[in-house]
């Protein structure tokens, strides 16, 4: 592991080790300063959200748009934005791949050399390219064109061996047709993607992770974005365990009180406590009922539950069934304090279930 290049405090305030910089100072002097406007499209992503330190991942892509890879200085804004110390800073930022740590090219090609791509020719892809391009893993053509790396399971098996540029799908690639592709690249063309939203660049493509749309209008994405694939995805899996019989182990039968067939109703869940709801929320709503320190905690928790005056992290079947407690007797008034609507809380109940 690497720290930031150029960052002594990388070294120093993370405790990562620091590899060399491969960027040559030609290279990181010509990156475009962070300014003013930097600043304040990271204070506007900032206010999407309601801790300001979940703002840290969009803002460091929104650093890798200005400067192609998440540089010290981007690094020292966010931390200052935040309020987080540089150390945490690098940490996120070199704890996950798609953050670069050194100046990427115009374009980031990514080739699949896990399992399946590379057994139908995703490592003879990735062999001719590094070949042609100059380049190992993680560097740089010198004419600053392309970044190439490996890549892990894109999540697109199906149209294997699968090669994308920054982010964007070119499926079903071979040694022939991925070259192709990095030396239109290398003219400056920009072929369309097999689906998905048209090609950008490296830092474009960081724009729009930092959540700023290239977009003028809602339609225009739409269509870009949702622009039909040009290749079907295979079916040959299917058709093959089709043809040997082979099918998925069947589900598990329904549970006592529960719909023997689909009725369109919502169906209960077994929660990963063991209990059944119907929904997570329906069990966060009973965790903090469960959680109350105070009685006025519990009557607050009470009143916000899903549940409200039946018995709290009981199915709802068994509720509607007649089993749940009666509403609080207290009428409401608008001034009465919320009460707990029974006095023998139905937790202790669930707690046995
Ligand atoms: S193995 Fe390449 S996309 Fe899954």
């Amino acid at each position: 592991m690497s720290a930031l290049p150029g960052s002594a405090e990388g070294t120093a305030v993370t405790g990562l080790d620091s590899s060399p910089v491969d960027a040559s100072p030609e290279t990181l002097a010509e990156l475009p300063p962070l300014t003013e406007q930097t600043r304040l499209e990271a204070r506007e992503i900032i206010a999407r959200y309601p801790q300001p330190r979940s703002a840290l991942l969009p803002m460091l892509h929104l650093v890798q748009s200005y400067q192609g890879y998440v540089s010290p200085e981007g690094v020292a804004l966010c931390a200052e934005e935040l309020g987080l110390t540089k150390a945490e800073v690098g940490a996120v930022a070199t704890f996950y791949t798609m953050y670069k740590r050194r100046p990427t090219g115009r374009h980031l090609v990514s080739v699949c050399t896990n399992t399946l791509c590379s057994v139908l020719g995703g490592q003879r892809i990735f062999d001719a390219l590094a070949a042609d391009l100059g380049v190992h893993h993680d560097e740089t053509a010198p004419d600053g064109s392309i970044t190439l790396e490996h890549a892990e399971c894109l999540a697109a098996c199906d149209y294997a061996p699968v090669v994308t540029v920054d982010y964007e799908f070119y499926d079903q690639q071979d040694v022939d047709s991925a070259r192709t592709l990095v030396a239109a690249l290398r003219r400056g063309e920009k072929p369309h993607p097999t689906r998905g939203a048209p090609l950008t660049d490296f830092r474009g493509v960081s724009r729009q992770l930092a959540g700023f749309d290239q977009y003028g209008d809602e339609a225009t994405r739409r269509a870009a974005i949702d622009a039909e694939g040009a290749i079907e995805p295979t079916l040959a899996g299917l058709r093959l365990a089709a043809e040997r019989g082979e099918a998925a182990p069947p589900m598990p039968g329904p549970g006592p009180g529960q719909p023997s067939a689909d009725t369109g109703e919502p169906r209960e869940t077994v929660r990963p406590s063991g209990r059944t709801g119907e929904t997570p929320g329906e069990e966060a709503a009973d965790a903090r009922v469960a959680a109350a320190d105070t009685p006025a905690e519990r009557a607050g928790a009470e009143q916000t539950h899903p549940d409200k005056g039946a018995e709290y992290g009981q199915p709802r079947g068994r509720q509607r069934a007649g089993t749940e407690n009666p509403p609080a007797t207290e009428p409401a008034t608008g001034t009465t304090p919320p009460t707990s609507p029974s006095p023998n809380p139905p937790r202790a109940q669930n707690q046995e279930a």
